[in-house]
């Protein structure tokens, strides 16, 4: 492995204390254990033998930044979670197939029949600590996935998109036979051949589980987590001006921090907040299992991932406190859901006069210093990220 994988995975091992087993050999082997999980009809995916390497990486980074696994050859992942908007898109709902440009520039082609994708699209930085507990552990295999945690682990999450109409697939295949369009694709391709081969170990390694095994393995090393936060609280006083201490304290004493907790400021649990909806949709977002709930985001680098909530109405972080402003003084804010059905904890907010202050601290948790770097070709030989210029 290389050096900077290998400081990556000290520091993951370091963080995290995952319950995987975390060796520096010649080749990194991860251990999770759990059972083997359904994805399809046709795929047993299986998390315990998950194998992240250098080999893995690159394997994960080529299919993450390849539109060969969109139906049309136009959507790769980046095309939503590109390193330019933060490993997100920048854009309130996502726009996938039929659609052309990056981030805030992205926009359907015309004539149009597909809808926008119904939530907002999250940052992949810092995916790997996704369930992180209370006490930094993090269980690859149940990780939550998605605004309502309906997919747990990354190496699950990573061929939903493939499957999913508007995000990748568009009309050229029906879902049932999606994953396996891609991977007879890939077998098709002589670097994959050899990319699969040097990761896996065989020619016969080119499934769909593998792929989401590469590819949950290259997302773990997009981590952004030496924020000026981090650093005034190692030690380094001079890291946070008086405006950001003060929000730091705010955001505890608010009540702010008994759902964003914890190393990666999120409980990950599911809360009902009453979150307005996007009108750009057809339907109410419901949230997990109909509840209304959505599971609570980390609030690292939310300086670079506007707008923000599944529904990606507000703009920016003061439009977001003022809406908790709004739901603890006891308004609903949206119409699907009564005042009652709202997280008990919210009524305790007391923003007070702090906005200001915790808006300055939240921009304080992000750390830019994380890997933008973009292939300059992907093994299909298709647009390096799809089609976003
Ligand atoms: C068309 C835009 C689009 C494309 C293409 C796309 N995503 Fe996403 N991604 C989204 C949206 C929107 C969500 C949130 C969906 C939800 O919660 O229901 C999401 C969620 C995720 C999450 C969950 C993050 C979290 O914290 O819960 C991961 C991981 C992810 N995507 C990885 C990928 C990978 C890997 C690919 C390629 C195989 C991909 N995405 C392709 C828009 C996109
Ligand atoms: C009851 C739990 C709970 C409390 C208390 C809470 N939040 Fe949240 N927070 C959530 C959930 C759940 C979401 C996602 C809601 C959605 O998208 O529907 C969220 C979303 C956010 C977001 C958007 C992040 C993104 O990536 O889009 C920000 C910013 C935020 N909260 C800040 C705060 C601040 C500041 C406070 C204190 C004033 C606070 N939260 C109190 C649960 C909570």
């Amino acid at each position: 492995m290389n050096v900077k994988s290998g400081i990556l995975w000290a520091s993951l091992c370091f963080l995290a204390s995952f319950f995987i087993a975390c060796q520096k050999n010649e080749e990194l082997i991860p251990t999770v254990s759990t059972t083997n999980q359904t994805i399809s009809e046709n795929t047993t995916f299986r998390t315990d033998n998950a194998i992240a390497s250098t080999e893995t990486i690159a394997l994960g980074k080529a299919l993450f930044w390849d539109p060969i696994l969109s139906g049309k050859r136009d959507v790769a992942c980046a095309t939503c979670h590109h390193p330019a908007n933060g490993y997100a898109d920048n854009l309130d709902l996502s726009i996938g197939v039929n659609a052309v440009g990056l981030g805030t520039n992205r926009h359907f082609l015309n004539p149009n029949t597909f809808a926008f994708v119904k939530r907002n699209a999250p940052t992949i930085l810092n995916t790997a600590f996704n369930g992180m507990d209370a006490n930094g552990n993090v269980n690859l295999a149940t990780a939550p996935m998605f605004w309502d945690s309906r997919v747990r682990s990354l190496e699950a999450q990573s061929v939903e998109p493939i499957k999913t109409l508007e995000e990748m697939r568009g009309n050229a295949y029906s879902e049932a036979v999606a994953l396996d369009s891609v991977v007879a694709r890939l077998k098709r391709i002589p670097q994959y051949q050899q990319l699969f081969q040097s990761a896996f170990g065989n020619a016969q390694s080119i499934t769909a589980a593998n792929m989401g095994i590469a590819i949950a393995s290259f997302e773990r090393t997009l981590v952004a987590n030496n924020s000026r936060v981090d650093r005034y609280k190692a030690g380094e006083t001079s890291a946070l001006s008086a405006l950001e201490i003060r929000g730091m304290n705010a955001f505890q004493t608010v009540g702010c921090a008994s759902c964003h907790s914890g190393n990666m400021f999120s409980d990950y649990q599911l809360h009902v907040l009453s979150v307005p909806d996007n009108a750009k949709n057809a339907q109410s977002d419901a949230g997990a299992n109909n509840t209304y709930a959505f599971r609570t985001p980390s609030l690292r680098n939310l300086r670079v991932t506007a707008p923000y909530m599944h529904s990606g109405v507000f703009q920016t972080l003061d439009d977001v406190i003022r809406f908790y402003a709004r739901i603890a003084g006891g308004n609903s804010q949206n119409t699907n859901v009564t005042v009652r059905q709202i997280d008990p904890q919210i009524r305790n907010l007391r923003i007070g006069n702090n906005q200001a202050a915790i808006v300055a601290f939240i921009n304080a948790l992000s750390d830019d210093n994380f890997d933008k770097s973009v292939p300059t070709s992907v093994p299909s030989r298709l647009s390096v990220g799809g089609n976003i210029r």
